[in-house]
C-alpha cells in the first residue's frame, strides 16, 4: 500500500526558525500585521518577508496562493513560501493553501508555520490530499519525503480537530488506490479481499458469490460477468454506528474491474483507462472506511457489484434477453452499456434486504456525461429534491463539482424494447439521462434516490486543487459531509 505524506503537529519554536532547513511555509495577508514567527524570519532576512507581503504581487494573490523566496539570505532554509491566507479564510481557501504547499514540496524537509491560524487542520488536510501519489509500480519512486511538520500553538487541540480529517483522507486515498490499480491486479477477487480486510476497522463485510447471486436471481449482473475468468460478486459492507434497528442509508457502487465493452467491444485507443470503471465501488468503499475510522454515529450500508466485462465464447451477446432480480426483462442491445445492468440488480437487492432510508448510487456510467459536463462536474440525478439539494450543498462545500440533470417520462419512453420490458441502450441522444432513467426503473416508488454519474470526475487528465491527475476519490468528501449533516446524530 502506498504511504501517504505523514503530517506531525508540533508546538511552534520561534527560536529555531533561522536554522530550520528545507522549505518553510508561512501565512500572511496583505495589509495585516505579520505573525510572530513571520516577524522572526523578517528580522533574520533583514525585512525580506515584509517587503514580499507589502508588494503588489502579494496583494494580487488569491487566498491560498503563494509567493516564494528562494535561498533567502540570513536563513538556512532553501525556500520560504509566503501564502496569502487571511485568518478568517474559509475552508476552501485553507485547503487550497495546503495544496499550494504540497505542489512545492519535493524531497526537502517541510515546516509549515500555522501558529495560531484558526484553519490549521484544514491547511494540513489540503496538504495531505494534494501530496498523494500512486507509486506502487515505480521501480524508482520520487525522492522519499520526510514528515511535514506543522507548527501550531496548541498541537493537542489541532490534532483533535485533524482526527476526523485524517479518517477522511484515508477514505479518499483508499478510493484513489483502488481506481489506480491495474485490472490484472485488482480482479474481482482482489477487490473483495481488500474490502474484507476492512473488517478490522469494525465494518461487517459479506461476500456474495456467483451461486448466491444466481439464487437471488441477479441475472442482469451475472450476464455482464459471464465472459470473464474472474467471478462476479456482490460485496455488502455494513457500518452500524447508529441506533440498533434504525434503517440505514444505502450506498451502491458500480465495480466493473475492467470494461472492454464485451462483444460490443470498445476501440483500442484509450481502452486502458477502463481500469477505472470500478470508480463508483471505490468511492463507496472509501466512504465506508472513513465512517468506520471516525466512528460515525450512523447506520450506512455499502453495496458494490464487482464484475469484469470481457468478450469471450461464453460472453453475453447483443440481443440477449436477461431477467433482473426485480423480475423485469432486459434486451441487451449493447454489451458496453453494462454498468446499468450491474446496478439494476444491486439497487434492487439493497432495497429488498435493507429497507433503507434512501439510496445513493455512484457509477462511471456514461461517456456522455463527459461530453456534457467534462471532468469538472459529476452528473446528479434524483427523484427527491430535498435529498438532492442537501447533496449539492455538501458537494459545493467540499469543492467537488456536481451538477443536476433532469429526468422525465419522455426520456423513459426511449427504453421501449421490441421483445422485452426494456432495452439497456437507446442511442446517443441524452445518453446519461436515459441511463439514469434505466436505473430509476429499479428504484421503488417513494424511495429517495440519487444517482451520481462519475465517469468524468472519478479519473481526471490534469492536476486539481485536491490531488494529482488520475484517480480523484471524487465523492468521498461530499458523501461523508452529507451523512454528517443529514443522517448522523450529534
Ligand atoms: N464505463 C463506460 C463509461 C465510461 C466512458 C466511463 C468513459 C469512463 C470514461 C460505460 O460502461 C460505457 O461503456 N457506456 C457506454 C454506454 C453506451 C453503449 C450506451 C458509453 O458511454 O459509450
Ligand atoms: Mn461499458
Ligand atoms: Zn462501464
Amino acid at each position: 500500500m502506498p504511504q501517504p505524506l505523514e503530517i506531525q503537529f508540533r508546538e511552534t519554536d520561534p527560536g529555531a526558525l533561522a536554522e530550520t532547513p528545507g522549505r518553510i511555509a508561512l501565512f500572511a495577508d496583505a495589509g495585516a500585521a505579520l505573525s510572530p514567527a513571520a516577524r522572526r524570519l523578517d528580522r533574520a532576512t533583514r525585512g525580506a518577508i515584509s517587503r514580499a507581503t507589502g508588494s503588489e504581487a502579494f496583494a494580487a494573490l488569491k487566498p491560498g496562493e503563494a509567493l516564494e523566496l528562494a535561498f533567502p539570505a540570513g536563513l538556512v532554509a532553501e525556500a520560504v513560501q509566503i501564502l496569502r491566507l487571511p485568518r478568517r479564510a474559509d475552508q476552501a481557501a485553507a485547503r487550497k493553501a495546503g495544496s499550494t504547499i504540497a505542489r512545492g514540496h519535493g524531497g526537502a524537509a517541510l515546516t509549515v508555520l500555522a501558529e495560531t491560524h484558526p484553519r490549521a487542520s484544514q491547511i494540513a488536510f489540503g496538504l495531505a490530499l494534494r501530496a498523494y501519489e500512486f507509486e506502487v509500480y515505480r521501480s524508482a519512486p520520487a525522492k522519499p519525503r520526510g514528515p511535514a511538520v506543522v507548527m501550531v500553538a496548541s498541537p493537542e487541540a489541532v490534532a483533535a480537530e485533524a482526527g476526523p480529517l485524517a479518517a477522511l483522507a484515508e477514505g479518499v486515498f483508499f478510493a484513489r488506490d483502488l481506481v489506480s490499480e491495474p485490472a490484472n491486479v485488482l480482479t474481482t477477487d482482489e477487490f473483495a479481499a481488500r474490502l474484507a480486510a476492512m473488517q478490522e476497522l469494525g465494518l461487517e463485510v459479506e461476500i456474495l458469490e456467483e451461486p448466491d447471486l444466481a439464487r437471488l436471481g441477479m441475472r442482469a449482473l451475472l450476464g455482464v460477468g459471464q465472459g470473464s475468468e474472474s467471478p462476479s460478486k456482490v460485496v455488502v459492507i455494513q457500518w452500524r454506528g447508529g441506533p440498533a434497528g434504525e434503517s440505514p442509508l444505502a450506498l451502491v457502487g458500480k465495480g466493473v474491474c475492467f470494461d472492454t465493452g464485451g462483444i460490443s467491444i470498445k476501440p483500442a485507443a484509450g481502452m486502458e483507462e477502463m481500469t477505472m470503471d470500478m470508480g463508483g465501488a471505490a468511492t463507496v468503499a472509501g466512504v465506508m472506511r472513513a465512517l468506520a475510522l471516525r466512528k460515525a454515529r450512523v447506520n450506512v450500508v455499502g453495496l458494490v457489484g464487482l464484475v469484469e466485462n470481457m468478450p469471450d465464447g461464453r460472453a453475453q451477446r447483443p440481443g440477449d434477453v436477461v431477467r433482473s432480480m426485480k423480475g423485469d426483462t432486459i434486451e441487451v442491445i449493447n454489451t458496453d452499456a453494462e454498468g446499468r445492468l450491474v446496478l439494476a440488480d444491486v439497487l434492487w437487492y439493497a432495497q429488498e434486504r435493507f429497507e433503507p432510508k434512501g439510496v445513493i448510487d455512484l457509477a462511471t456510467l456514461t461517456g456522455a456525461v463527459i461530453v456534457a459536463l467534462g471532468h469538472d462536474n459529476a452528473g446528479v440525478f434524483s427523484n427527491d429534491d430535498a435529498l438532492c439539494n442537501a447533496f449539492l450543498k455538501a458537494a459545493e462545500a467540499e469543492g467537488e463539482g456536481a451538477w443536476r440533470l433532469p429526468l422525465g417520462p419522455g426520456y423513459d419512453a426511449k427504453l421501449k424494447s421490441r421483445i422485452a420490458d426494456m432495452v439497456n441502450s437507446c442511442g446517443r441522444e441524452a445518453g446519461s439521462i436515459t441511463a439514469a432513467q434505466f436505473l430509476q426503473r429499479f428504484v421503488r416508488t417513494g424511495m429517495p434516490w440519487i444517482h451520481l454519474d462519475i465517469a468524468g470526475t472519478a479519473y481526471v487528465k490534469a492536476d486539481t486543487a485536491h490531488g494529482p491527475k488520475g484517480a480523484t476519490g471524487w465523492g468521498v468528501l461530499s458523501l461523508d459531509r452529507l451523512i454528517r449533516d443529514r443522517f448522523e446524530r450529534g
